[in-house]
């Protein structure tokens, strides 16, 4: 018998204390689930910003986090002190519908006084993709001060197939380590990406998993005995806080996981 599962031991600190806190909570449903969300985020950017002055967050792109996004153009948060970055994003213009920045802009940040140097948007002018993601590995390393700088926050979603960010199955950029930011890639199509290390020095991981077309994906990543590359999001254990918050439609296969708090 190997090592048990890491979603089943139950005191992550006992491990390494470099473990993660993992908090696994079932909402009813999508709108429950932002609603957790927005108080969590809420919580994490005022508790970062009395610690040390500023909060560095990291945006997710796809669908899941755009009612968030909205609910936290209506929040009162001490926007001055907030460092806003994208996890990954599509090798697109802003413009374009697809943009993670675009979608992130028009819910939330055109609507709160940021100011417009603290938004970090990840550029996608560059003729190679390569020089934008070190570009923006320079950007991060600036803004945030360090050259191994950790994030307060990172959110996160997963698509259907386990992928997080722009780290997709069994590409290279799952194996890279020596850089913040790298070129990822679905079906051809190019991405910036957060690295799995970059990501797992920060303080506090949320992942927002909504629907049914996830459980297949969420039962692998939480399986005793499943290939990391394959399901990236199993690349992530922060060194701080990770949160995985799901609705029912997704959470359905391992709500009776030990630990997991079924709301
Ligand atoms: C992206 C995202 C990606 C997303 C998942 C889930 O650029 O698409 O960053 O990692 O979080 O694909 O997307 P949904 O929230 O739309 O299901």
């Amino acid at each position: 018998m190997g090592q048990k599962p890491w979603s089943q031991n139950t005191d992550w600190r006992i491990l390494s204390p470099a473990m993660t806190q993992l908090q696994i909570e079932i909402h009813p449903d999508r709108q429950a689930l932002v609603h957790r969300a927005l108080a969590l985020v809420k919580e994490r950017i005022q508790a970062a910003i009395a610690a040390r002055g500023t909060c560095a967050i990291a945006l997710a792109g796809g669908s899941t986090p755009k009612p968030l996004y909205e609910a936290l153009a209506e929040a009162d948060l001490p926007w001055a002190q907030l460092q806003v970055f994208w996890g990954d994003e599509r090798y697109v213009p802003v413009s374009d519908p697809s943009s993670n920045a675009g979608m992130a802009k028009t819910a939330w940040l055109d609507r709160v006084a940021i100011p417009t140097e603290q938004i970090h948007i990840m550029p996608t002018h560059f003729e190679q993709v390569a020089d934008a993601a070190e570009t923006y590995d320079q950007t991060v390393q600036r803004a945030l001060n360090s050259t191994h700088p950790a994030f307060d926050i990172v959110l996160l979603g997963m698509g259907d197939d386990g992928h997080t960010a722009s780290l997709f199955p069994h590409t290279a950029a799952l194996q890279v380590s020596d850089r913040l930011i790298t070129v990822g890639e679905k079906s051809g199509e190019p991405r910036l990406t957060f690295t799995a290390p970059l990501i797992n020095r920060s303080r506090c991981v949320v992942f927002m998993v909504s629907g049914r077309n996830k459980q297949t994906a969420l039962t692998e990543v939480f399986a005793p005995e499943a290939d990391d590359n394959t399901f990236p999001a199993r690349k992530i254990r922060p060194e701080g806080e990770l949160w995985w918050l799901l609705d029912a439609d997704a959470g359905e296969p391992i709500k009776t996981l030990p630990g997991v708090q079924a709301g």
